[in-house]
């Protein structure tokens, strides 16, 4: 494989094998020195042309912590508000070198476009592209779910059985699509919870049940995992949404909810939080909450994509 673009590539081995690829490399994160010279001459190119907190802060420690050069590019300030093409863009980059790029992108599919033009010869990772998918965060989930769910003994383990609710904006959520594919490809039970104007077409032919109603489901599921999702105000028509409160009453994680929940299921979100919406503060910050360690985790599991796509070791994923 000489690229990442969407989890659903991924094979049940190739995905076990990245994640316990992800183990060596947080062990590394343990170490006095947090660095392998594994990228030494490699520079990876983070090409974001929407916002992201997480996911471009976490490539770039990603990618210095296995000594590559980091080159990070931001569509705002740069040529792009010209109106520079994603090929100019490109070829820009091919021109400076890059053997991997980290794609951001609000076009669906603008990662797989990059990685089968002849603009640029470098490993294409989709750090999320419109609607479609965010592989990286999938993985950073999967990897926290493991670890919480088989403490000390993660390492080759699969999520066979798992129960997995994930609720809110399934409409737009690259999120909930790339954790569909690699939750049921490592065997989890996944269904989304959402008002119906949220529910994208077409969702009944996906491998997963779906639900309008969060309380009977938590209580008829008892889920593993209950993981929230960011309501994307930013993509949404004002048609889809019902109002904040009414919103927050019937989907939001709320403390009566979390106390109903039992204190043996985790709770996630893959950030940024719209804190008194699809969550309660207390929820986000209780015991349960894994929202810091995904983005710990983050770090990891990048890190273990960059290793496997360009240091060599690309034919473990073949
Ligand atoms: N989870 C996630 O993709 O966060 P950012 O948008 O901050 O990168």
């Amino acid at each position: 494989m000489r690229h990442l673009l969407s989890t659903r590539d991924l094979t049940r081995d190739q995905a076990i094998h990245i994640l316990d690829v992800a183990e060596d490399m947080a062990d590394v994160q343990t170490r006095e020195v947090k660095k392998l010279p594994t990228l030494r001459g490699k520079t990876v190119v983070n090409l974001f042309f929407e916002d992201s907190t997480r996911t471009r802060i976490s490539f770039e420690a990603a990618a210095k912590r296995l000594s590559a050069d980091v080159i990070t590019f931001s569509a705002k300030g740069s040529s792009v508000s010209k109106g520079e093409s994603l090929k100019d863009t490109a070829q820009t980059l091919a021109a400076m070198g890059a053997d991997g790029v980290v794609i951001r992108h609000h076009a669906s599919g603008a990662p797989q476009v990059l990685a089968q033009s002849d603009w640029i010869d470098a490993g294409v990772v989709n750090a999320g592209d419109g609607t479609h998918e965010h592989p990286t965060q999938a993985l950073l989930d999967a990897f926290t779910m493991r670890r919480r769910l088989h403490p000390g003994s993660s390492r080759g383990k699969d999520l066979d059985g798992v129960r997995v609710v994930i609720v809110g904006d399934i409409l737009h959520s690259r999120v909930a699509r790339s954790n569909l594919w690699l939750l049921r490809t490592l065997g989890a039970e996944v269904t989304f919870v959402a008002p119906a104007t949220l529910v994208p077409f077409g969702v009944g032919s996906w491998p997963a049940a779906v639900s309008f109603d969060l309380d009977e489901t938590l209580r008829s599921i008892r889920p593993d995992v209950l993981m929230m999702l960011r309501i994307q105000s930013e993509r949404m028509n004002a048609a889809y949404f019902p109002n904040a409160r009414e919103y927050a009453r019937q989907w939001g994680l709320d403390d009566e909810r979390l106390t109903a929940l039992g204190p043996d299921s985790i709770v996630m979100h893959p950030g940024p939080m719209n804190r008194g919406l699809e969550i309660s503060a207390a929820a986000a910050d209780s015991a349960q909450s894994t929202v810091l360690e995904q983005v710990a985790n983050g770090v990891s599991i990048r890190m273990a994509v960059l290793y496997l796509l360009l240091s060599g070791e690309r034919e473990a994923l073949a």
